[in-house]
């Protein structure tokens, strides 16, 4: 089939090669040229693993090619993906102006019947938005809009988008339903669950899955301060909850909270949404409270055990707003390294991808390629993201090559035991801490 894809972001480029992998004939379009002739060149706009590998194999077999010209895109389609950025408005709202135009584009430029695909994340209604904007626009080829929302996480968006969870489409026509479900059949033959719904439920199901993911992380993260108060370990108590196949225990790690450029906006535009359609979604508020106090929460326990701040040095694993991402954009780690820096500590921070990216954003952090070099002479360390080198750390060497020996670990990574027998103090997010009685 042959299908075209707008907008080359996190969402778009893994969507684009994997079409071809699975055996389309895809049309990948962006704006930005120099993103483009990277793309092209083997040099993807971000980190993602085995993105590189799929593009190139796409346009070695021909099938994955290229424009900066949208005209190029529905012509001879049957299906075009909008995979444009929706970002937030001062107000919270998304803001759908690129949606907009790029359907009005595939509209003016579509040379048959086409459908074509919401996958931008957008509130409840755009589709509907959309359909208008394609009806007015021309009458003489029929246009569908679906809701096909994206399920993937950064840092594994090929294996998520080779294999998802679940295949949802949302249309108000059997006609469109059928297009897609040709279109996805290679990955329904193999397994993916496929499932169907009118429109605006399929938009309103992915609002709902990024506003229950981060309401879980909210849960755990005040069942954590609940567990600092009480002396409880919210590790075990996420486990002893999450056996239970009711609740599950993915997405129930305490820490520096989420962040990133989905679920933050996604919930606010989801309240904003909520709030438009009259429903006071009172929840989300606390969501996003307990998520705000994450950060702060970790900065006291910092200032509590190195009392002043100015003058320290504070080393900061991980940068990006997770780990298996160069992606810092929200990110709760960058966000505390300002608050450090904000109280005059020396913020050194090391990330395997994202040291470039965090210091364009944050240029008074410093950063080190090698985290042992980070870790020269400082007060403290912090764990920011789950990298796996960061679990691995040598901490006989960290100790040796520390200041303090003190470890802060806001995403409850390390193994207390291995670092108190390493001779730390060391300040988890709802566990109990080793060592601390030097420092009350
Ligand atoms: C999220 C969703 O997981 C995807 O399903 C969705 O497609 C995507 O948003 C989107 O709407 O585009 P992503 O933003 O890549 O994916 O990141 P996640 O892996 O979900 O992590 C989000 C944040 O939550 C990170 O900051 C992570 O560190 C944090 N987190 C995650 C926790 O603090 N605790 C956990 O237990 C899990």
């Amino acid at each position: 089939m042959r299908v075209g894809v707008v907008g080359l972001g996190h969402v778009g480029l893994p969507t684009a090669a994997v079409l071809a992998h699975i055996g389309h004939d895809v049309v990948a379009m962006d704006s930005d040229a120099g993103k483009l002739a990277g793309i092209v060149a083997g040099d993807m706009p971000f980190f993602e693993p085995g993105l590189q590998e799929m593009v190139g194999e796409g346009q070695r077999s021909g099938r994955l090619t290229f424009t900066a010209d949208i005209s190029d895109v529905p012509r001879d389609a049957q299906a075009v993906f909008i995979c444009v950025g929706t970002p937030p408005r001062a107000s919270g709202e998304a803001n759908l102006l690129a949606v907009e135009e790029a359907a009005e584009a595939i509209a003016t430029h579509a040379t048959g019947d086409l459908v074509i695909v919401e996958k931008s994340t957008v509130p409840a209604g755009t589709a509907e938005r959309l359909a208008q904007v394609v009806r007015r626009h021309r009458d003489e080829h029929r246009f569908w809009v679906v809701s096909n929302p994206e399920f993937l996480q950064e840092g594994r968006a090929i294996e998520d988008s080779l294999r998802p969870s679940r295949i949802l489409i949302g249309a108000n026509d059997e006609a469109a339903t059928a297009v897609m479900s040709a279109l996805y059949a290679p990955m329904i033959e193999a397994g993916a669950r496929w499932i169907a719904t009118d429109v605006v439920t399929a938009e309103l199901a992915k609002h709902a899955s990024n506003a229950f993911l981060s309401m879980k992380i909210s849960f755990a993260n005040a069942m954590a301060r609940l567990c600092e108060l009480a002396g409880g370990d919210v590790v075990d108590v996420a486990d002893a909850m999450g056996a239970d196949p009711r609740i599950g225990r993915d997405f129930l790690n305490a820490g520096l909270g989420y962040g990133g450029y989905c679920f933050p906006k996604d919930l606010d535009a989801f309240e904003m949404l909520a709030e438009k359609l009259g429903y006071d979604f009172g929840l989300l508020r606390e969501v996003r409270k307990i998520n705000d106090e994450a950060v702060e929460v970790t900065l006291r326990k910092i200032a509590d055990v190195l009392w002043n701040l100015e003058g320290k040095k504070i080393a900061l694993l991980g940068l990006a707003f997770k780990g298996g991402t160069d992606d810092t954009r929200l990110s709760p780690s960058l966000k505390l390294a300002e608050r450090l820096l904000a109280e005059g500590a020396r913020v050194v921070g090391s990330d395997p991808v994202a040291n470039d990216a965090a210091r364009k954003e944050l240029p008074a952090l410093e950063t080190c390629a090698d985290l042992y070099e980070a870790l020269e002479d400082a007060h403290c360390v912090v764990i920011g993201t789950e990298w796996p080198e960061f679990a691995d750390v040598d901490l006989a060497r960290a100790a040796r090559l520390m200041k303090f020996k003190i470890i802060v670990d806001g995403r409850n990574l390390l193994d207390p035991e291995a670092v108190s027998a390493a001779g730390f103090t060391y300040l988890p997010t709802g566990r109990p801490g080793r060592g601390l009685e030097g420092h009350r």
